[in-house]
């Protein structure tokens, strides 16, 4: 029997999914779990870097399991579970973070990101180590938020996941995924950990922007469409997004704004649709509200039916229950079995 290839993908519990996390991962899980030995997760460990209060995480959790659903991931193809049922995967973390060094993961560009937003520091020159050190235990940058990087690749590694759809903001932290593996491996001498890689369906990893004219889309820019607006609010987002006075002359580069509205049409409207508005932009016919209509119009097409699948699946507790026993089950016999193998290969045996 041909083995499928183990897929696995998490999405950290910190809020409602929104268009960014839709193109940049769980559209791509739902594509994927046909042809995937699939694990897709709910990364409610991560979430705890920024302390958010229990009610909030516990119903965080829920609601993204019931995003996964809606949106099209099966429990009977994939594996859906959250990650702190897998308590094995705490264990490898402990035992991985022996062969990380902290100066790799006070590189990493998202670590660096939080830290400055924890400690208040605008500027990107400002030496950042310096002020971590000296951080007050008020303003901290707490220990979770350095190590980030080795729970997520524990929770590859521990599946020994061959591929792993993710956006490209996380790429960095599956390049540093690659190399705890390595390093792993050769340190002991064995082929225990796989190497996983990025996956896009051959195409480039997206990056979906923000509707303020920023790069990214994202729960802290405050600049996100989600899943479950409702019609009116959506429209309303949509229509308030920036742009810019329009071109001036024909074929005028195209604002980062602009760009990013563009963007947001190729991910959701008909490819004819995207060209009739480039076209109208290049020969200075363009009406940005017209514009904006359209893509509130194709962007609803997508979003309304997962939003009414959100609202019955939040409400089937028993279903819900069951979903994650049985992904917990399944999540737990690969996960131990490989802890097991780590254990033995790092000396930790048994005397009885
Ligand atoms: P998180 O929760 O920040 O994001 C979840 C997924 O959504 C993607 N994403 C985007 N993609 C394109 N454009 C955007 N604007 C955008 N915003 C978010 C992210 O790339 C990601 O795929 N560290 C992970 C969670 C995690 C994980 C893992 C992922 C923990 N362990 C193991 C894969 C494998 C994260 O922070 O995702």
């Amino acid at each position: 029997m041909n083995e499928k290839e183990i897929v696995l993908s998490g999405i950290r519990a910190t809020g409602n999914l929104h268009l960014g996390n839709y193109f940049g991962a769980l559209s791509k899980f739902v594509r994927m779990q046909d042809d995937y030995d699939s694990m897709f997760f709910i990364a409610d460990l991560h979430a705890l870097t920024t302390n958010p209060s229990p009610e909030e995480l516990h119903v965080n959790v829920k609601n993204i399991v019931s995003e996964y659903l809606a949106a099209g991931v099966d429990p009977e193809k994939a594996t859906i579970f959250v990650q702190s049922d897998v308590p094995e995967v705490s264990e490898l973390y402990l035992l991985l973070n022996m062969h990380v060094g902290i100066g790799e993961l006070m590189r990493t560009a998202s670590f660096k990101d939080k830290a400055r937003k924890a400690l208040g520091i605008k500027s990107d020159s400002e030496d950042i180590e310096h002020e971590i050190i000296g951080s007050e235990t008020n303003k901290r940058v707490n220990a979770g938020l350095l190590t980030y990087p080795t729970l997520m690749a524990v929770d590859i590694l521990i599946q020994k996941a061959h591929k792993v759809p993710v956006g490209k903001d996380q790429e960095q932290h599956l390049e540093l995924t690659r190399r705890f593996a390595r390093r792993f491996n050769s340190f002991y001498g064995v082929d225990l950990f796989p190497e996983p890689t990025n996956f896009d369906f051959g195409g480039q990893p997206v990056k979906v922007p923000g509707l303020d004219g920023s790069g990214k889309m994202g729960k802290s820019e405050g600049n996100c469409i989600y899943l479950i607006d409702e019609e009116k609010v959506l429209r309303k987002k949509v229509m308030r997004a920036t742009t810019d006075e329009g071109p001036k002359e024909p074929n005028s580069p195209v604002s980062l704004p602009v760009q990013n509205l563009f963007t947001l049409m190729e991910l959701t409207s008909a490819p004819e649709v995207v060209q009739q508005f480039k076209d109208a932009y290049a020969d200075c016919s363009i009406r940005y509200g017209d514009l904006k209509k359209q893509l509130a119009e194709d962007i609803l097409k997508i979003t309304l039916p997962i939003r009414q699948r959100i609202l019955d699946i939040r409400n089937d507790d028993a279903y819900i229950g069951k979903v994650l026993r049985q992904g917990a089950e399944r999540a737990r016999e690969r996960a131990a079995a490989t802890l097991k193998e780590a254990r033995e290969v790092m000396g930790i045996r048994k005397f009885y």
